[in-house]
C-alpha cells in the first residue's frame, strides 16, 4: 500500500535530483556576463516544486521508460517554466516582490537582467532538450517531435498566448469561458508537454499520448484554480510568494465567478477526470502519475 508520505518521499527525492542537474545545466566554460548567468542561477535555484520536471519523468516511468533519458526533457521545462515566473512578476506584468521565498528576480538584479535571464533561459531550454539525443541516445524524430510540441505548447498558441490573454482579462467584461482558455494555455499546456514529452522518451503509442494529453489538460487546469484559490486563502511563507496578487490586480480567476466552495469542487472534479484518464489507459506503471494527481489536489503551497 502506498501513503502520502511515499509520493512525498517520491516528489522530494525527484527533485532533488532535478536540481543537481539544474545546477550545472548552463555550461561552466561558456563566456557570458556573470551578472547574467547569476540571474539565470538565482532563479533557476531558488527552488519551487520542480512540478513540472517531476511530471516529465514520472510519465516516462509510467510507460516503462528510464527516466534517466528524460532527464534533460525535464530540466527544459523547469527552465521555460523559471523564465515565465521572471516574467510574471515583472512590473509590466504582475508586480509581485517574492517569488519561491525570495526577491524576484527583478527586485536583485533590475529589471533588464530580469527580461534578459528569462530570455536566456527560454532559448537554453532548447538546448537542453537536445541533450536528450547528444547523452542518451533519444532517436532524433523523437527529439523533434518534442522540440516541435515545445514551440508551441509554451509559445504564441500555448503559454505565452494564455499570459496574454491573462493580461487582457478584466472583471466585469472577461467571461468565465475565457478565462477557462487562459487557465488551459498560461498553465496546462506546460503539463501537457511535460508528460507528454515523458511519454515520447518511453516510446508512447498515439492512444497513449492522447490519454496522456487529457490527464495533463485536467491536471494542469486543477493546477491554475487550485493556485487561484490559494492566493486568496493559502499561507505566503508556504507559498514563498505574495497572497492577494489577483485581488491586487483586479483578475479574473475561478473564485472570482464561481466562489472558493465550488472551485475547490472542480479541482476534485478534474482530478477524478484525470485518474480515470490514465485508469482507463491501461499503462504498465500509473502509480506515481495517480498519486501526483491526488497530492496535487491537497497542496498547501
Ligand atoms: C506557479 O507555478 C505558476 C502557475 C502556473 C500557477 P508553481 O506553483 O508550479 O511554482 P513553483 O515552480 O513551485 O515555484
Ligand atoms: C502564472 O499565473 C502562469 C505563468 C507564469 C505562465 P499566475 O500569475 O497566477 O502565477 P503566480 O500566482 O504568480 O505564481
Ligand atoms: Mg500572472
Ligand atoms: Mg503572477
Ligand atoms: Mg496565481
Amino acid at each position: 500500500m502506498t501513503t502520502r508520505a511515499d509520493i512525498a518521499d517520491y516528489i522530494k527525492d525527484q527533485a532533488a535530483l532535478i536540481e543537481r542537474e539544474l545546477e550545472r545545466s548552463v555550461p561552466a566554460e561558456w563566456n557570458m556576463p556573470a551578472a547574467l548567468r547569476e540571474a539565470m542561477q538565482y532563479s533557476l535555484m531558488a527552488g519551487g516544486k520542480r512540478l513540472r520536471p517531476i511530471l516529465v519523468l514520472a510519465a516516462a516511468e509510467a510507460l516503462g521508460g528510464r527516466p534517466e533519458d528524460a532527464l534533460p526533457v525535464a530540466l527544459a521545462v523547469e527552465m521555460i517554466h523559471t523564465y515565465s515566473l521572471i516574467h510574471d512578476d515583472l512590473p509590466a506584468m504582475d508586480n509581485d516582490d517574492f517569488r519561491r521565498g525570495k526577491p524576484t528576480n527583478h527586485k536583485v538584479f533590475g529589471e533588464a537582467m530580469a527580461i534578459l535571464a528569462g530570455d536566456a533561459l527560454l532559448t537554453h531550454a532548447f538546448y537542453s532538450v537536445v541533450q536528450a539525443a547528444r547523452k542518451s541516445g533519444v532517436p532524433g524524430d523523437t527529439i523533434a517531435d518534442i522540440v516541435e510540441e515545445l514551440s508551441r505548447l509554451s509559445g504564441a498558441p500555448g503559454m505565452v498566448g494564455g499570459q496574454a490573454a491573462d493580461m487582457e482579462g478584466e472583471q466585469g467584461v472577461t467571461r468565465l469561458e475565457e478565462l477557462e482558455y487562459i487557465h488551459l494555455h498560461k498553465t496546462s499546456d506546460l503539463i501537457v508537454f511535460s508528460v507528454k514529452a515523458g511519454g515520447r522518451i518511453a516510446g508512447a503509442s498515439r492512444e497513449q499520448l492522447a490519454a496522456l494529453e487529457r490527464f495533463g489538460t485536467c491536471i494542469g487546469l486543477a493546477f491554475q484554480i487550485q493556485d487561484d484559490i490559494l492566493d486568496l486563502v493559502g499561507d505566503e511563507t508556504k507559498l514563498g510568494k505574495p497572497v492577494q496578487s489577483d485581488v491586487k490586480q483586479q483578475k479574473v480567476t475561478y473564485p472570482y465567478f464561481i466562489g472558493i466552495e465550488a472551485s475547490q469542487a472542480k479541482v476534485e472534479e478534474l482530478t477524478r477526470e484525470a485518474r480515470e484518464a490514465i485508469t482507463t489507459a491501461g499503462f504498465p506503471s500509473p502509480e506515481r502519475l495517480l498519486q501526483l494527481a491526488d497530492y496535487l489536489m491537497k497542496r498547501d503551497h
